[in-house]
C-alpha cells in the first residue's frame, strides 16, 4: 500500500519523508488556504517546493471546470515537475479531460468520488488514480469502506489499471481497513499514519526491556 500524506504543509511533509515510508502527497484548493498559499505564482512554486521534498507522485488539482480551462491548467500543472499529476473533478468535463490527458501519457487523479459508478467512470477515462472520499461518506452516516470494496472488486473484474487512493481518511483505522480491503494508496493527514506506530503494549515491553538492562549494567 502506498501512502501519501493529504496537506500542503511543507514542515508535516518533510516529518513524513523522514520517517521514510512515504510514497507522495495529495493537496486541494482547501489545504492550500490553510496554509496560505494564494495567487497563481505562489501555488505554482509550493507545487515545486513540495516536490523537492517528496520522491512521489504529487496531486495538483485544476481550477477550472470547463474542458478547455482544465487542458490549459492541467498542462501548465504538468510541466512544473515530473512528480505532478494533474488533479481533476469528477464531472463531465472533468472525464473528458481525464481521457485527454491520459492519452497524452499526462498522469491524473480524479477527484471527488462518492459512488462505484463515477469510479467506474474515471478507469474507462484512464484515470491514473481515482480517490474515494471516505471519510465525508462516514460523516453523513454513509459506508465509506463499502464503496472501497466495491470499486476493488470492478477493478479487478476487469483488470483495471487506476489506482484507488482512498482519501478523506481521518484516522488511523481507516487506513488499516483501506489496507485490508486492497486500496492501492491511502492519503490522510499525518496523525494518521503516525498512529499505526502506537501500541501501549510496546511502550510497557520497551520501559521493561531498559530496566531490566539497566539492572544488569550499572
Ligand atoms: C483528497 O485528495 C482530498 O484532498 C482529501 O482527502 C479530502 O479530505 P477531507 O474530507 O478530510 O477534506
Amino acid at each position: 500500500m502506498k501512502f501519501f500524506i493529504d496537506t500542503a504543509n511543507l514542515a508535516q511533509i518533510k516529518e513524513a519523508q523522514e520517517l521514510g515510508v512515504l510514497d507522495g502527497v495529495t493537496t486541494n484548493p482547501s489545504l492550500m488556504a490553510k496554509e496560505g498559499i494564494t495567487g497563481k505564482n505562489n501555488i505554482l512554486k509550493h507545487y515545486v517546493d513540495i516536490c523537492n521534498i517528496v520522491d512521489g507522485d504529487v496531486s495538483a488539482e485544476v481550477i477550472a471546470t470547463d474542458f478547455e480551462g482544465m487542458v490549459r491548467e492541467g498542462e501548465e500543472l504538468a510541466e512544473l515537475h515530473n512528480q505532478i499529476v494533474v488533479k481533476i473533478p469528477m464531472t463531465k468535463d472533468g472525464i473528458k479531460a481525464c481521457k485527454y490527458f491520459s492519452d497524452k501519457g499526462i498522469r491524473t487523479n480524479v477527484t471527488l468520488v462518492f459512488s462505484a459508478g463515477q469510479a467506474l467512470l474515471a478507469a474507462k477515462a484512464g484515470a491514473t488514480y481515482v480517490s474515494p472520499f471516505l471519510g465525508r461518506l462516514d460523516d453523513i452516516s454513509t459506508d465509506g469502506l463499502q464503496l472501497i470494496d466495491d470499486i476493488r472488486l470492478i477493478y479487478d473484474n476487469y483488470a483495471y489499471e487506476t489506482q484507488i487512493l482512498a482519501a478523506s481518511i481521518r484516522h488511523t483505522m481507516h487506513v488499516v481497513n483501506c489496507a485490508k480491503i486492497g486500496a492501492d494508496v491511502m492519503t490522510g493527514p499525518l496523525s494518521s499514519i503516525l498512529g499505526l506506530l502506537k501500541h501501549p503494549l510496546t511502550d510497557i515491553g520497551l520501559e521493561q526491556f531498559l530496566a531490566d538492562y539497566a539492572k544488569g549494567n550499572k
